[in-house]
């Protein structure tokens, strides 16, 4: 079986070396020169544990071939997936689908025979149907079938949540054409079902629905315990036991209950927003979600005010030490991540940034103002600083030696902003230790 995986990105990548690692023929394609020439070489262009070997294995076998020419790539391909970006559409706050249109546009007019096109990229109800239509209006002559098959994998932990996921969302057309494409996202997914992975089948419309119902309701989960985090504080209650409390009911459930900064990252952000715009669209305002992306905005902000605060109400001049960029560990991705909001706040207000993160600097760099200064560890980061940020909580991190952090410290003030240390620990070792919802 041949398929053709368009946009080399965290999902088409990692989906596309998985189909490979299958046994399917893989083609993938991306506009971006130099992420097909690094892959061709050998590298890869993002850091997602175990990535390497996958794609390096596969290659080898034959079984995954990188290019940048789409119309070569889809030729004999039963399935062609688009997983190109979807970003925020500037202005509005929409997904912005020129990416999708145009990918898929291109397909059509490259393609040779009947074949399946696929969307994996996340894309608003209705997209499906919209893409249908170019791709008709584009070849009348020919046999494209559409289908939804939204990606649910995490990155850090993608290869894991591909291969061995909760559950494949398909979703097709009506009538015969659906059928066979179901047929062939089947056999595709074959292995999975297998291992009696469940697959949801459903139309167009319902499956577009699910990826960001999904999103925004995990989103929701996480700005509820954030809020319930800042009650906490204010009344003398740990929020990590309240989290155990209610996580283990199993209607609750204990995942995305970790009261923290605020969620960042390539898709909670961008999905709530282009949910809540297609709730106002359709008449029918998803109040909950436009809540959590609210509580969630002033979150990011409130954290810079919080160390601003810890540091005696004035950074000027001071020296902290930021552990962690990346929005959350085990990736580079910096989209969204809160360190873009509260990092420019506190240089504005006069404080000399030393960061540190063991694999994002590269691209934060770029995103984040030019006098931070990067340190090559965490303790190079603490060295003379008044106070250390923990953001992201890499592994690295949880098991510094308290003693050895305070000790290249010029002062002691430790903001745990994902509760990664215990308190007791923290204070004894002579740190002024603040954290999230604890008391
Ligand atoms: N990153 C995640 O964790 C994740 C998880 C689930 C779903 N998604 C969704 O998957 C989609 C892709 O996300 P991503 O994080 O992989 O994005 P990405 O930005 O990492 O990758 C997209 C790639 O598509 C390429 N591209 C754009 N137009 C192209 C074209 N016409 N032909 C060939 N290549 C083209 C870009 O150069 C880029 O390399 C988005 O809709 C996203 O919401 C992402």
């Amino acid at each position: 079986m041949k398929i053709a995986m368009i946009g080399a990105g965290y999902v088409g990548l990692v989906s596309g070396a998985c189909f490979a690692e299958f046994g399917v023929d893989v083609a993938l394609v991306d506009t971006d020169a130099s992420k097909i020439d690094a892959l061709k070489a050998g590298r890869i262009p993002i850091y997602e544990p175990r990535l390497d070997q996958l794609v390096v294995d596969n290659a080898r076998e034959g079984r995954l071939t990188f290019t940048t020419d789409l119309d070569e790539a889809v030729q004999g391909a039963e399935a062609v997936f688009l997983a190109v970006g979807t970003p925020t559409r500037r202005g509005d706050g929409h997904a912005d689908l020129t990416y999708v249109f145009a990918a898929a546009e291109q397909v059509a007019r490259a393609a040779k025979g009947p074949l399946v096109l696929v969307t994996k990229s996340t894309v608003p109800v209705g997209t499906g149907r919209e893409v249908k239509r170019r791709v008709q209006a584009a070849r009348p002559d020919l046999d494209i079938t559409v289908a939804s098959n939204p990606e649910f994998l995490r990155e850090g932990a993608a290869i894991g949540d591909f291969m061995r996921p909760d559950r494949i969302v398909l979703g097709v057309e009506e009538g015969a054409p659906g059928e066979r494409a179901l047929a062939i996202l089947k056999r595709l997914y074959r292995p999975l079902y297998l291992i009696e992975t469940p697959i949801v089948a459903t139309g167009l419309e319902t499956a577009e629905i699910i990826k960001y119902a999904a999103n925004a309701f995990l989103a929701m989960k996480i700005s509820f315990i954030n809020e319930v985090a800042d009650l906490c504080e204010a009344a003398g209650a740990d929020v990590q036991q309240v989290a155990r409390g209610i996580g283990l009911d199993g209607r609750i459930g204990r995942k995305f209950l970790h009261a923290g900064a605020g969620y960042g990252g390539s898709c909670f952000p961008k999905d709530t927003l282009a949910f809540a715009r297609t709730g106002q669209a359709f008449g029918t305002p998803l109040r909950l979600v436009e809540a959590t992306i609210a509580v969630n905005e002033d979150r990011k902000l409130a954290m810079a005010d919080r160390v601003i605060a810890a540091c005696g109400g004035d950074v000027k001049g001071k020296t902290i030490a930021v552990l962690g960029l990346t929005f959350k560990p085990e990736t580079d991705d910096m989209r969204d991540a809160p360190s873009l909001e509260i990092v420019p706040k506190l240089a504005a207000a006069g404080a000399l940034i030393r960061a540190f993160d063991p694999q994002g600097i590269g691209f934060a760099r770029p995103l984040l103002p030019a006098a931070v200064h990067y340190a090559s560890n965490a303790i190079d980061a603490a060295e003379g600083a008044d106070a250390v940020v923990l953001l992201t909580e890499w592994n690295e991190f949880r098991n510094i030696a308290p003693e050895k952090l305070i000790g290249v410290m010029k002062g002691n003030v430790l903001l745990d902003l994902r509760n990664v240390y215990d308190p007791v620990a923290m204070r004894e070792a002579g740190f002024t230790y603040y954290s999230i919802g604890r008391p």
